[in-house]
């Protein structure tokens, strides 16, 4: 697919087929994924790939985990957000509860227990960050992820990334054997979208350039 035809198609998804994706394939997504830049071509990212079995074994135990904990999905903030921002949040929220209602889920519900499981998608992809680096390196892993949901979408693969799960990195480390010097920054769903689930249908919407930009010239 052309590139600028895949951004604009690129979305999160949140419901999947049961498929699994073929190990050819997310190799193949991966390899391309890692021509991302990084700074100093660096390339701190590292993947752990989670399916079949082991990946319903992480669901379970997030889950689990979750109903114990608690912790819900949210974007962290460490002072109060400008309204503009707030606005944004409050209207993807409204934009996404009808399409739950049609289903009878309840949002905080279908967030957070839908994060912890993946979305039900059949490969849980979790990236992670040797902690010898500076918070500065999170900048590299915010590319590749990017990198990944516009490759995996030009598989016709669906992806959701998944904040929630560095909640509970704790559960996450122990089950998947990752070293103590290792930070689970985030997770990613993937897998072939479930077309016809009302999940999938709504799209995000985005802000006019003139709100993010100022020309100096
Ligand atoms: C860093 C990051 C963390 C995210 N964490 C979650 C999450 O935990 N659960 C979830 O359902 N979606 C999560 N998302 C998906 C966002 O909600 C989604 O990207 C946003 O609403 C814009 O929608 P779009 O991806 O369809 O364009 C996350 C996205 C990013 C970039």
């Amino acid at each position: 697919m052309e590139l600028l035809k895949v951004i604009n198609e690129r979305k999160s998804i949140r419901a999947f087929k049961p498929d699994e994706i073929p190990h050819q394939i997310l190799e193949n997504i991966l390899a391309h994924s890692i021509k991302a830049p990084s700074a100093i071509n660096l390339q701190p990212w590292e993947f752990y790939v989670v399916s079949g079995e082991e990946k319903a074994r992480l669901s379970r135990r997030l889950l689990k985990s979750y109903k114990e904990r608690q912790i819900s999905c949210s974007p962290g903030n460490i002072k109060p957000l400008e309204e503009k921002f707030t606005k944004r949040g409050v209207a993807s929220f409204e934009l996404m509860n009808p399409y739950l209602e049609k289903l009878g889920l309840e949002f905080n519900r279908f967030i957070n227990e839908g994060s912890c499981n993946f979305y039900g998608a059949p490969t849980a992809i979790i990236i992670c960050l040797d902690n010898s680096f500076s918070k500065a390196r999170l900048v590299d892993i915010g590319i590749i992820l990017g990198f990944i949901t516009l490759i995996a979408c030009d598989y016709g693969l669906g992806t959701c990334p998944i904040g929630l799960i560095s909640a509970y990195e704790d559960d996450i480390k122990e089950m998947l054997n990752i070293p103590d010097n290792k930070d689970v920054v985030i997770g990613m769903a993937i897998g072939y979208p479930d077309w016809t689930n009302p999940v999938n249908e709504f799209k995000t919407p985005r802000d006019t350039i003139d709100n993010f930009v100022k020309w100096i010239e």
